[in-house]
């Protein structure tokens, strides 16, 4: 395993591509999948410098928060409440260009504006979704729906 994350730059697409396969590497050879989420969330987070990156897993009836970078965070969601909990519900990615504009959204900090949250599904089943905040409006696209699905599928 990688044991430092190699300095990316450039546009958001080569960012990604440079990214992926050193996520690839380092959650190939590791088992646990909290220490796994743990360096996801940083290395997503150290590379693009998003407001909020991290983890909520489904425990029960709730996702519960895991490992995650940026401010603190709310620790419980339910099923069908803010982007997390419409994500682990309708089973797809939801890109937020604007929270205000999405009915339901929880603001853990006031300063998000924008937001994507992308579900982790073991044998179909959601197991766990990756929330992104970002501090700016319309940061999220297809760009990022795409990639971060596939970081999904090493989860
Ligand atoms: N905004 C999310 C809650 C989690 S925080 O953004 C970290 C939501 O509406 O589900």
């Amino acid at each position: 395993m990688a044991e430092h994350l190699d300095i990316i730059e450039g546009s958001k697409e080569e960012r990604y591509e440079a990214l992926y396969p050193q996520i690839k590497s380092v959650v190939e050879d590791e088992t646990d999948s909290i220490a796994n989420m743990a360096n996801v969330a940083s290395m997503l987070h150290e590379t693009f410098g998003f407001w909020w990156t991290g983890f909520y897993r489904v425990i029960g009836e709730q996702l519960v928060l895991g490992p995650f970078q940026g401010p603190l965070a709310c620790t419980r969601i339910k099923k069908g409440r803010g982007v997390c909990g419409t994500t682990w519900q309708k089973e797809e990615t939801i890109v937020v260009p604007d929270v205000e504009q999405f009915p339901g959204h929880i603001a853990c900090s006031s300063a998000s504006r924008s937001e994507i949250v992308v579900p982790i599904k073991h044998d179909g089943v959601v197991v766990a979704v990756l929330d992104i905040d970002s501090a700016s409006l319309n940061t999220f696209d297809d760009t990022d729906k795409l990639w971060l699905e596939k970081i999904a599928v090493l989860l």
